[in-house]
Formats: C-alpha cells, structure tokens, sequence
C-alpha cells in the first residue's frame, strides 16, 4: 500500500509515522508513507498557503492553489483509490471504515488547518471524509497519524500474529474481553480460573461472554444493530 499525506506541519507526522509498527510494516515493504509539505507547492512570493476567508469570520483557510498544484503533481504519476479529507465534519471512523481501507492500493491523505481548506478542493478531487471523533483538533495531522495506523496495521503481515487483529474490539461488534498475563496471582489478584483451564473451548466460551458483558456496559449503543 501507498499512502500519500499532504500537510503544511510535516514534522507533527513524522514522529509518529516512522515509528514502531509502522516503521516495521514500512522496513518490510508492505507500505509506503510520503509526506508532501503544501507549502512546497506554492506559486506565491512568501510561499503563503492560506488566506482570510471570504464573507469575513475568524481564521484562515487553506487557499486552492498549493492544494491543488500538489494533488494534481501527485496524480500524474500514481492512481489514487480514494482522496480522504480528514476533518471534523467528516465521517467518523469506524472499524469498518479501516478494514475497507485496508483493502486499498494508493490512498492520498489532506490534512486541514486553520479553519480547514477551500471548499472547492473538497469538491473537486476529495473521495471520503473522516473524522476521528466529535472534538476540534487543531489540524488533521494527529487524526491522519490515527487512521493510518489503524489502517496499516490491518494489512496481512503487519502485525506478527496473524489472528491479533481479528480479535481486536469492534471487529465482531463487540467490544474485547480482559487479557492477563503471567503471573497467575499478582499481589493477591488471581487470574480467571479458567483462563488456566486448558479447556479452549471453555475459555472460548468466557472470552465471549466477557465481551458481550464489556460491551452491554460500556458501549451498549453498539448492540443496537
Ligand atoms: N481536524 C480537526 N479536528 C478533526 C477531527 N476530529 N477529525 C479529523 N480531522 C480533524
């Protein structure tokens, strides 16, 4: 997989980006991140990239062209399965969502700013919004670092067990059940006796009724379908 993101904070991604299992799944050449400055891209003298927003109000915008200039520079050499925009009035993300996107070849990454980028760059060449939750971040950076990595980490071989992110909360709809490790008894607090069973199917049988249980208390919202 090809993820291209396009930032005028390149330093805020790079830290998280180049970093653990991302580093991992890039050093073994199941994906490529490229992380494009806007600003790079910029016809104008002081290498501007935003603007005062037409209509008046607080903040700047992303203006057009440096968008543009770089998304299209981009297109000429690779295809793109989607163009995301990551935004709070986008989508929100789901593990769904990530799953999909997994499955994709190229996807190319805006990350707004200021009060977000020209409406007609939404128009002309974005393919999906998302937003990572109903709060106000300060740009799309953190939120893009966010799905990539739940991205990426979906992608066969990533992750060293297989079977790990099939049994993650949400992929059945629920939310996981307690893991434990050793020792079997930690200052007094002992591991669910049967987790020690042997008896896989007993265990199975827990694990499940664990996370139906989690998942009544704590997103019951989630049971609704
Ligand atoms: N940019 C600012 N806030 C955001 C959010 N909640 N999700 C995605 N992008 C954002």
């Amino acid at each position: 997989m090809r993820i291209d993101i396009l930032t005028v904070l390149p330093q805020l991604l790079e830290g998280p980006l180049k970093e653990s299992i991302l580093k991992r799944a890039a050093d073994k050449g199941l994906v490529e991140i490229h992380i494009h400055n806007i600003r790079d891209y910029s016809t104008h003298s002081n290498k501007n990239v935003d603007d005062y927003q037409y209509g008046g109000g607080a903040g700047m915008v992303l203006s057009p062209q440096p968008l543009s200039d770089c998304i299209e520079s981009l297109q000429e050499s690779v295809k793109y399965d989607e163009i995301i925009y990551m935004t709070p009035d986008g989508k929100i993300l789901e593990q769904k969502d990530c799953n999909e996107l997994s499955l994709k070849g190229n996807l190319m990454i805006i990350c707004g700013h200021y009060k977000g980028i020209d409406h007609r760059i939404r128009e002309m060449y974005v393919t999906r919004e998302i937003s990572i939750g109903s709060f106000v971040l300060t740009g799309g950076e953190l939120a893009a670092a966010v799905t990539v990595d739940s991205i990426v980490r979906l992608i066969p071989g990533v992750i060293n067990d297989e079977t790990s992110a099939l049994t993650d909360s949400f992929q059945d709809g629920l939310l996981a059940p307690p893991v434990y490790t050793r020792p079997a008894d930690f200052k007094g607090h002992k591991v669910p006796e049967v987790l020690l069973s042997g008896d896989q199917k007993k265990i199975d049988a827990w694990r499940e009724e664990q996370a139906l249980k989690n998942t009544q208390e704590r997103r019951p919202d989630l049971l609704k379908d």
